[in-house]
Order: structure tokens, then C-alpha cells, then sequence
């Protein structure tokens, strides 16, 4: 199912897979037309069902990142990349080490530096200097954030260092022995990077992001919802599952947009 709704362009899939794919398929697009993208990526749960169709399209050779660079949202601060949590190591072991991706091309902010600032201030330079970010690919927190920005970020920011919201070192935890070994900062791409690229693809499953998913696309544009914010970008695609959808389908049946 396809609605257009607010000028943004909504999918609902039967379920992870068809989601996984439908958003890979849009990535393959993207580098088909334009073989020296500039893909913004993003870790969690959500994409890794999209990284695994994306590596199957590079095996049927439909797809090659030979020119392609790419541009991780977020990294937490002070954990090693060689920390299986990291998610230098996650991009790793999920994609970049399964497809002709040239390492020099690779770029994830550097949660280990002592110069903090300066790493932030480098990584937003050197997005610039690539043309901006072509295709960003955002999940969502069940915090409404993007990246790591958390509730009452401030739209303007630019890459930066995050204090972690209480909501998300608890939704981490899960991937971490204990919620005290979840690190309490990140560094993250800002709201102003990611209003700045020019398509944006948010991909959403399950029962535990309806909710939120309601709220950024029908709820007021507030640093409350981080994610609210894409209402004002003018390329965005939002692609679900069908209970990740649930509530948004509601919503769109009461204002008439669909049956
Ligand atoms: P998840 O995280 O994909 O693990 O649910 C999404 C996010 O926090 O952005």
C-alpha cells in the first residue's frame, strides 16, 4: 500500500521483510542512477533486514558501491570499534565488510577521540564537502528520536556530542550484558545534517513504534519528537510494517485520506 499524505510518500509492507526490501530496492535505485552517492546510514534493529537484501543485491551484481560514500549517523562515545556494540563494528560486520565498499570511502563518527569538538566540527566539513548527503536512511527510537537526537534537541545543531536519553540506554541495554554497561553519551549527526540531505527513507516495524510513528507525522513539529521535524523536508519516503503502522492507518482512514 502506497499513501501520500503531508507531501510525504508512506509504504506499508505485510511485514520486516517486505519492508527490508522495499527499502533496499529504493538504496539500489538511488546508486543505479547515481553510481557516486553519498548514502547517510543508520544502525539498530530496524535496517538490519535492509543491509542483508542490500549484500544479496551486490552478490546478483545489481547493485555496486565502487563510487558510493557513506556517512553514519551517530557512534558512541568512548567504546572501542573493536566492541562488538559499537557500531563501527556493527556497519562492519552488516555491510561494509560484505560488499566492494573502498574502506576510504567508509566514514562513522569517531566516538574515541579526545578532541571531541573537532572530530564533530571535521565530520560536518567533510559531509559539505562531499555535496551533502544524497539518500539518508533514518530508523526511529520509541523516543521519537533520529540518530541519537534525543527529546529537546535543538534543530540547528550540527553533529555533536549527545547525552543519551533515560528511554534509550534502557532500549539498548538489550544488546549489552547489563543497562550499566550502555554508554551514557554518543556522538551524533545533528537535525541540521539530516534536514539537509536531499531524500530521506525512514523505515519503522513492530507494535512498540506505532505510537511514536503517529505522533511525528501527525503531532505538532516540536525538539520533543526529534523525528517531527522530517514534516518539513521536502523528499521524505516513510516506509512500515503493518503494526508498526497501525495507528498511522487509523488516522489517515479518520481524515479521509484513505478508505
Ligand atoms: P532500533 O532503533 O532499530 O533498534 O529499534 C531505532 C533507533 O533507535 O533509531
Amino acid at each position: 500500500m502506497k499513501v501520500v499524505y503531508n507531501s510525504m510518500i508512506i509504504f506499508v509492507k505485510e511485514d520486516y521483510e517486505a519492508m527490508s526490501k522495499k527499502a533496499a530496492n529504493m538504496v539500489a535505485g538511488q546508486v543505479n542512477l547515481k553510481s557516486n552517492s553519498v548514502l547517510g546510514l543508520a544502525t539498530g534493529s530496524t535496517p538490519e533486514g535492509m543491509y542483508r537484501e542490500l549484500v544479496e543485491l551486490y552478490k546478483d551484481d545489481r547493485i555496486d558501491f565502487a563510487e558510493v560514500t557513506t556517512f553514519n549517523l551517530d557512534e558512541y562515545y568512548e567504546l572501542p570499534i573493536e566492541n562488538d556494540q559499537s557500531y563501527a563494528y556493527y556497519m562492519n560486520k552488516n555491510f561494509f565488510s560484505q560488499v566492494n565498499i573502498s574502506s576510504e570511502n567508509i566514514h562513522v563518527p569517531n566516538g574515541i577521540s579526545d578532541d571531541v569538538a573537532g572530530v564533530c566540527e571535521a565530520y560536518d566539513r567533510l559531509i559539505e564537502r562531499n555535496n551533502n548527503i544524497d539518500l539518508q536512511i533514518l530508523g526511529i527510537g520509541n523516543n521519537g528520536h533520529i540518530g541519537f537526537n534525543e527529546p529537546d534537541v535543538k534543530f540547528e545543531a550540527g553533529t555533536h556530542l549527545v547525552q543519551l536519553d533515560e528511554d534509550t540506554i534502557e532500549a539498548n541495554a538489550r544488546f549489552f550484558k547489563s543497562v550499566d554497561d550502555v554508554p551514557r553519551k554518543a556522538i551524533s549527526m545533528g537535525i541540521r545534517n539530516i534536514m539537509h540531505t536531499k531524500k530521506i527513507i525512514l523505515i519503522a516495524n513492530g507494535a512498540n513504534k506505532a505510537s511514536i510513528l503517529k505522533e511525528m507525522l501527525f503531532g505538532p513539529v516540536t525538539p520533543n519528537i526529534p523525528a517531527s521535524v522530517i514534516q518539513l523536508h521536502n523528499d521524505v519516503t516513510i516506509i512500515l510494517d503493518k503494526e508498526a503502522a497501525k495507528y498511522v492507518l487509523e488516522e489517515l482512514k479518520m481524515r479521509g485520506v484513505i478508505q
